[in-house]
């Protein structure tokens, strides 16, 4: 996971900047906010902290965290983001002024910086203005445009604050670009429904929510991500090339339109086992049935995962293969005969609870990890999903780096490999 520190200044649009913070949230970046003093006078310190569960920095002289806050923020962040930034802090900045926290961070920092202008366009236009901002991306800073339009002031024209949805997109292919040797990371997500008629179908409780909190961490992660869902009611995260599919026969097809040019394949989804075996065309009618009972015949839907553990690569690469079980019952023992079954190189159990149907569409899950040679890696306990996918996301680069590199050595294909 990427840590961004989000400077915000002085202006008007200081706002926005707390939009900026859940949108790059989502992204699954962990965000600290740093605020100027003027900033505070915009808007309130607990704004951002209520959102971003981190303390505002803000003061220089401030010994409560840590003896030398300004170093230790330098040092946690990825990314400094400016937004907004004034012409004061500009100026300040141009010329290596460090009478705040700001300006000592931006100092004490090897992280790349980005900055989003918002100011009178008037002032926009200045020379002075120009010129700072030229100085700093002669540096190396990320000086981002700004949007034409009506002013807060009345004017109209250059230097209104960048809308936060572009400011996370520059951000997002920031690390996008930086990490273009990353792998592609093929994902199922959500639940898949079969029809029995065109008003009724056979489902479970899958909300896709530990789906697409994986695709999240993996887009952070400077993956290329494709996002393969059943119907869920979230949004495809930013970046993240998403595929919408409906039955198990639809997901099937749409995984293996895109496995070839995978290198990790993760089967998040609840596939429905069983589909009607012939779905009717028409609404089925009660007296069209057999006084109070219905049959109904069920034929097995593929098996997605299998289908691509088990595929013959020929020539081409075999992807690092992930599944996940959902066991009410002798919940290890399966899972464990899970990972010989569908030739797994990890495989992530949860155990489902009869009663409350947890982990399904449940904000948490708890999950225990386990390789390809079926020893445990990991337990974690009661989590929210997407503190589960960042772990898992970085846990299966790591096996994945290790495998990809085996596979290059020994060329052999379908194996399973114990990477520590
Ligand atoms: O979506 P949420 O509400 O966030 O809930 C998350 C989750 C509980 C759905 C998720 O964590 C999870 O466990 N997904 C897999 C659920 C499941 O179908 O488990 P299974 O034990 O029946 O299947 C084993 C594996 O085979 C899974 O990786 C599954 O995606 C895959 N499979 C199963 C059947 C099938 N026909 N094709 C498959 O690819």
């Amino acid at each position: 996971m990427k840590n961004i520190l989000l400077c915000v200044t002085g202006s008007i649009a200081c706002y926005k900047a707390l939009e900026l913070l859940r949108l790059l949230q989502k992204e699954g970046f962990d965000i600290k906010v740093l605020m100027t003093d003027s900033a505070k006078k915009f808007v309130t310190a607990l704004s951002f902290e209520a959102i971003s569960k981190h303390p505002v920095y803000d003061d220089l002289f401030d010994y409560e965290e840590s003896s030398i806050e300004h170093i230790d923020l330098a040092k946690w962040a990825d990314l400094i983001v400016i937004a907004p930034a004034t012409a004061n802090t500009i100026a300040k900045l141009a010329n290596g002024i460090a009478d705040d926290l700001l300006g000592n961070v931006v100092l004490a920092t090897q992280a790349p910086l980005m900055l989003a202008p918002a100011m009178n366009q008037q002032m926009y236009k200045h020379i002075t203005v120009a010129e700072n901002l030229q100085k700093l991306q002669n540096r190396g800073y990320d000086i981002l445009a700004t949007e034409e339009g009506e002013q807060a002031c009345g004017d109209v024209g250059e230097g209104r604050l960048l809308a936060p949805e572009v400011i996370t997109s520059k951000v997002v292919e920031l690390f996008a670009v930086e990490n273009k040797d990353t792998p592609h990371v093929v994902i199922t997500a959500g639940p898949t429904i079969e029809p029995i008629d065109p008003v009724r179908f056979i489902s479970n409780h899958s909300s896709g929510k530990m789906g697409y909190a994986l695709a999240k961490s993996f887009k952070a992660l400077g993956a290329k991500v494709t996002l393969i869902s059943g119907p869920t009611n979230l949004e495809i995260p930013y970046g993240v090339k998403g595929v919408d599919v409906k039955t198990a026969n639809q997901m099937h097809k749409a995984v293996h339109d895109t496995i070839n040019r995978a290198d990790i394949f993760i089967s998040a989804a609840a596939v429905v086992d069983f589909k009607a075996e012939h779905s009717a065309n028409q609404k089925i009618k009660k007296q069209d049935q057999d006084q109070s009972k219905m049959h109904l015949s069920l034929i097995e839907n593929k098996d997605i995962l299998k289908s691509v553990s088990l595929k013959d690569y020929g020539e081409d690469k075999r992807p690092f293969c992930v599944g996940f079980a959902a066991e009410t019952e002798n919940a290890e023992q399966n899972a464990l005969a899970k990972i010989e079954r569908k030739n797994l190189d990890l495989l992530v159990l949860n155990q489902v609870n009869t009663k409350t149907g947890y982990p399904f569409y449940h904000s948490n899950n708890s999950v225990s990890i386990y390789d390809g040679t079926k020893t445990l890696v990991q337990i974690i306990d009661d989590a929210p999903k997407e503190a589960i996918a960042k772990e898992l996301a970085d846990l299966i680069m790591v096996k994945f780096s290790c495998y990809a590199q085996k596979s290059a050595r020994d060329k052999e294909k379908g194996a399973n490999y114990a990477c520590n």
